[in-house]
């Protein structure tokens, strides 16, 4: 079926009801009511008509006679997606196209305003950043509640009128209203009114948030950031791998991991539970053989050595799931759990992984699908947010990604007519000050990998470059964010790889199954991770990392 035919006509949201199961006749009578309602349409009626043919069942239904004994053993509903204000103003002509056609809109109320005999409602559904502004007289079915003050800002509404053309210069077309039906009240106690509220307070009112205007943008461009990844991704001929949660090896070597263990007592029993408790060996350890895994078992702090494992074998995966790190970084660009998206490329180096990561990041994907795709919202932030972002982000697939050495990142920063809080030194881990002095001054803005690593400050299966001291490591600063990936060329020599092991004092038995892929048709090998909360922060210039996640965990807090 060609995509034009799922856009939807006035009467979708209609067609939808009519096709859901009463089981229960309270909480949809709502909702039959309105179908009556539009059904006295003539118009309407037709397209019912033609619509239901073959789906007598359902449509029975609608008639209004008992119809128990048919529901037992009756097909379940056609699914009908519901008509949004979106798609009512969100195309090219703002809706102009609608004029006159009757239809039905269900949301929670933003603002509501009486002016004389006129009562303007205006309603957002989170389907876009605008509202529909529905314009009501007194002789609107409903209009007591309006009257009545049942109304309020907050309160989820179901609306049913004409679209006209606006008035008002804010909007192209507005709804003339027929019929309001009020679903839920709000208490008026409800915290988000149209006054602006700080990001902070926000953030103590998680749940509600996402009914604010940056909170649902946020939400939107998110959601199209992660459709864009897997559009690429499957369309590059990657496979999408589920990495474990909970494991027992530590990616890094790290040790910065969450334990899982049920030998503390559960939630429950948390205010009163004994130490003693906790089973011991003889010898007074903890006794992890009687824990759930027989061994200590941790949340992830990266997929990428199960990803390996695919890579060996599909050749190009990726993993794209939530990652957990319980280091204390209380910084605008840590969490304690975020989402990584980590591809691993098989008969790759790392030249290949950089070459992929520019790809994916640059204009054939992301940049320009968020800028297609979340067009008023990305608006919203350029006015709102951080001045110019539209214009960062086209910069960003227009400008070359360039790469440099670690060593010459070294000699920059050296030269570098500025003092910073870490001294640089050949071997030290580039702070977020070193990062985004390159990235932003040094390079003007423009997303800059720095390679080849010194051994000592990367993991183990790193690549050993020729040099014996550096690594085939990738790291790339964006402006603003800093460190957005981090990848590498993994070592796929066997004997190389166990004496890194060795001389890190890892225990190469729990690394068993990773040597392994070294041992059974060994292939070069490539990845990266990229941190999915700072790809959203650098797309929408959000400062704070805690923001672009529905419900962020950090040292301290693990609120909603
Ligand atoms: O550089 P990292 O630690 O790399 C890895 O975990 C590799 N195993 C990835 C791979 O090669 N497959 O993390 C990758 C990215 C970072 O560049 C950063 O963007 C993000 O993950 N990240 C965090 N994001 C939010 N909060 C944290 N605490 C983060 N730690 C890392
Ligand atoms: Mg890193």
């Amino acid at each position: 079926m060609p995509a034009a035919s799922l856009r939807l006509a006035s009467f979708s949201t209609l067609r939808f009801l009519s096709f859901f199961p009463i089981s229960n006749p309270s909480p949809y009578s709502l909702f039959r009511h309105r179908r009556r309602l539009l059904f006295e349409d003539s118009a309407a009626n037709a397209r019912r008509r033609c619509f239901c043919t073959g789906t007598s069942v359902s449509a029975s239904s609608s008639d209004g006679k008992n119809n128990q004994g048919n529901r037992i053993g009756s097909k379940v509903g056609e699914f009908r997606r519901k008509l949004r204000v979106a798609e009512v103003k969100g195309g090219a002509d703002e809706g102009l196209g609608r004029v006159g056609q009757s239809l039905s809109v269900m949301g929670w109320v933003r603002t509501l305003r009486s002016q004389s005999s006129v009562t303007f409602i205006e309603i957002n559904d989170g389907s876009c950043l605008s509202n529909l502004q529905c314009v009501m007289n007194p002789d609107a079915e409903g209009y007591d509640q309006v009257e009545a003050g049942s109304v309020l800002t907050g309160a989820s509404v179901s609306v049913q009128g004409t679209i006209v053309a606006s008035q008002g210069t804010k909007q192209k077309v507005e709804l003339k209203v027929h019929k309001i039906i009020l679903v839920g009240k709000c208490d008026s106690s409800y915290p988000i009114q149209k006054k602006r509220v700080s990001r902070e307070f926000l953030r103590t009112k998680a749940h509600l948030r996402p009914r604010t205007n940056s909170f649902g943008a946020v939400a939107r461009v998110r959601n199209t950031l992660a459709y864009a990844t897997h559009k690429f991704f499957q369309e590059s001929g990657f496979v999408w791998v589920a990495s474990p949660i909970i494991t027992a090896s530590d990616c890094e070597g790290a040790g910065e991991q969450f334990c899982v263990t049920i030998l503390i007592p559960s939630s429950h029993e948390t205010t009163d539970s004994p130490i003693d408790a906790i089973p011991k060996t003889k010898g007074g350890l903890v006794d992890w053989s009687q824990d759930f895994f027989g061994k200590p078992a941790f949340l992830t702090v990266s997929g990428q050595l199960n990803g390996e494992t695919y890579a060996t074998a599909l050749s190009d995966i990726y993993t794209f799931g939530p990652t957990f790190r319980a280091e204390n970084s209380n910084t605008s660009r840590h969490l304690a759990e975020f989402w990584m998206l980590e591809p691993e490329l098989a008969f790759a180096d790392l030249d290949d992984d950089m070459a992929c990561a520019t790809a994916y990041l640059s204009s054939t994907s992301y940049v320009k699908y968020v800028l297609d795709n979340c067009k008023e919202d990305m608006e919203f932030f350029d006015t709102w947010i951080e001045k110019g972002i539209t214009h960062r982000l086209s910069d960003v697939v227009e400008k070359e990604f360039l790469q440099l050495s670690y060593t010459d990142a070294i000699e920059l920063l050296l030269k570098a007519n500025k003092e910073f809080e870490f001294p640089v030194k050949w071997g030290l881990d580039l702070q977020s000050e070193h990062e985004r002095y390159i990235t932003e001054e040094a390079f003007e803005g423009r997303p800059v990998i720095i390679r080849d690593y010194p051994k000592e400050i990367k993991a183990f299966y790193m690549r050993e470059n020729d040099d014996g001291k550096t690594v085939a490591a990738m790291d790339m600063l964006v402006p603003r964010v800093g460190e957005l990936i981090g990848g590498s060329q993994r070592e796929e020599r066997l004997e190389v790889l166990e004496a890194r092991l060795d001389g890190l004092k890892l225990d190469k038995e729990s690394y068993w199954w990773y040597l392994d892929l070294r041992r059974y048709g060994s292939v070069p090998h490539a990845g990266f991770g990229l941190g999915f909360e700072r790809l959203v922060q650098f797309a929408t210039g959000i400062d704070n990392i805690r923001d672009v996640i529905p419900f962020p965990r950090s040292p301290g807090s693990a609120d909603f």
